[in-house]
């Protein structure tokens, strides 16, 4: 098939790339000319796991190719998907501004009957407004489909290939039978296509995000509350996640959840529910609590110190972990952020470090000046050299078993905080750490 992603963020590029490997001609195509031309050269705007590797296979053998022109990666598409940014307006509902651009584009210059695909993330009701849109310019047959995208960062291509389940909303045969050849290969491992209608495509995304969001949060409340009643959150964390109902994956507590999704779907959810008539109160309070949550890095950092009798003002603040989560250089919406900010309007030093988002946090800090109060180290060890306090704020793997009797000898003195709870408290206070997890009395 001929086949047409508009947007190469992570979701457009990962599927461009995901149905060029299953053999389809795949041109994906960006408004922004340095991308395309990046990617022409198979330089990624991000970093995901196999990817480049994809890209470069694909382009390799001409399956898959880059352009800014629309109107021409229209001409022969039998499919388009249309993958671009749904950013939070200012209200918190979701900017459809560039969906609805898209389509209008779409309308202008379809040469043939085709498939229209809704990857974005975007509220319900949206692809009937696409389809207005399109139809007012639109000389050929059209069909939508709502095809939400369940990616992970950090796993976006292994999600893509083998996916727990496709969800697909379409309301003609013709869609659905485009939609199942083309998503064939990927799940012949036996998971389900799940067809349904349009509306309910659309409210599953965010119904998904909603409810891990929502495990994640009521998990850090029980966290604080194990931290004042004296019991560990990683023996109620396993108790609960063993019933069968249940089941273990998402509960892990931490600083609050971060990242490009789940805080935005959660406060667009929310405004939906508002707008409709039905709050989703539940769903409004894990945002304000997760907000809360975003902070306990800092407050954590601050009693600390607190403890130790050293003012936070001018202490140094080692950081590990920039990044929202593990595998990515994607800083949108991290605690380690929050607590990097946090700090630095509190007059602390900050010196931190990252596997891979180094330079990603460099350029987002490039207008600040900040002198030396915030530095980045080339290695961890180095970032706690003379640090006040050491503060593990991203459960990266190269972070589970370091040598902690350097960090000891590293550190000016032996405090850590730990948000992502990767090292054993009782192992910490044998060898004199003052150490603080999340949920977890030492
Ligand atoms: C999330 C969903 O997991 C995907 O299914 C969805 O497709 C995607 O959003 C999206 O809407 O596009 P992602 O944001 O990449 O994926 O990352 P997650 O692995 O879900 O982690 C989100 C946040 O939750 C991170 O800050 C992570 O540290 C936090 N988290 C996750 C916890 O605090 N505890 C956990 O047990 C799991």
């Amino acid at each position: 098939m001929h086949i047409t992603v508009i947007g190469t963020g992570y979701v457009g590029l990962v599927v461009g790339a995901c149905l060029a490997e299953t053999g389809h001609d795949v041109a994906c195509v960006d408004v922004d000319a340095a991308k395309i031309a990046d990617l022409q050269r198979d330089v990624l705007p991000i970093y995901e796991p196999g990817l480049e590797e994809l890209v470069r296979r694909n382009r390799a053998h001409g399956r898959l190719a880059f352009t800014t022109d629309l109107p021409a990666a229209l001409t022969d598409a039998e499919v388009v998907f249309i993958g671009v940014g749904t950013p939070p307006g200012s209200d918190g509902s979701a900017d459809l501004s560039h969906v609805l651009a898209v389509a209008e584009e779409i309308g202008r210059h379809l040469r043939r009957e085709l498939v229209i695909v809704i990857k974005s993330t975007v509220p319900v009701g949206t692809a009937a407004r696409v389809a207005e849109v399109v139809a007012e310019h639109a000389r050929f047959p059209f069909h939508l489909c709502s095809n939400p995208e369940f990616l992970k960062e950090g796993a976006a291509v292994e999600d893509f290939l083998r996916p727990d389940r496709v969800v697909l909303g379409v309301e003609s045969d013709y869609a659905r039978s485009v939609m199942a050849e083309l998503y064939a290969p990927f799940v012949r491992t036996g998971k389900p296509i799940l067809f349904m209608d349009i509306a309910s495509a659309e409210l599953t995304k965010y119904a998904a995000n909603a409810v891990l969001a929502t495990r994640i949060t009521l998990m850090n409340e029980l966290a604080n509350l194990c931290e004042r009643v004296g019991a560990n959150v990683d023996h109620v964390r396993r108790g609960v996640g063993s019933d069968g109902r249940i089941g273990p994956a998402f509960l892990f507590p931490g600083p609050g959840y971060g990242g490009s999704c789940f805080p935005k779907d959660v406060k667009a959810l929310v405004r939906t529910g508002l707008a409709v008539g039905a709050p989703l109160r539940v769903l409004a309070a894990v945002d304000e609590a997760n907000e809360r949550q975003q902070r306990v890095l800092f407050e954590k950092v601050r009693a600390a110190l607190a403890a130790a009798d050293v003012p936070l003002e001018g202490a140094t603040v080692a950081v590990w972990g920039l990044a929202f989560k593990p595998q990515t250089d994607d800083l949108r919406e991290s605690p380690a952020l929050a607590l990097g900010d946090a700090l630095l309007a509190a007059g602390a030093r900050v010196v931190a470090h990252d596997p891979v988002a180094m330079s990603a946090a460099k350029r987002r800090y490039a207008d600040r000046e900040l002198g030396d109060r915030l530095r980045f180290a080339p290695t961890s060890y180095d970032a706690a050299e003379g640090a006040d306090v050491l503060v593990v704020a991203t459960d990266w793997n190269e972070y589970r078993h370091p040598n902690l009797a350097r960090i000891r000898a590293a550190l000016a003195r032996p405090i850590v905080v730990d948000g992502r709870n990767l090292w054993d408290p009782a192992k910490l206070a044998a060898l004199g750490f003052a150490y603080y997890s999340i949920g977890r009395v030492t």
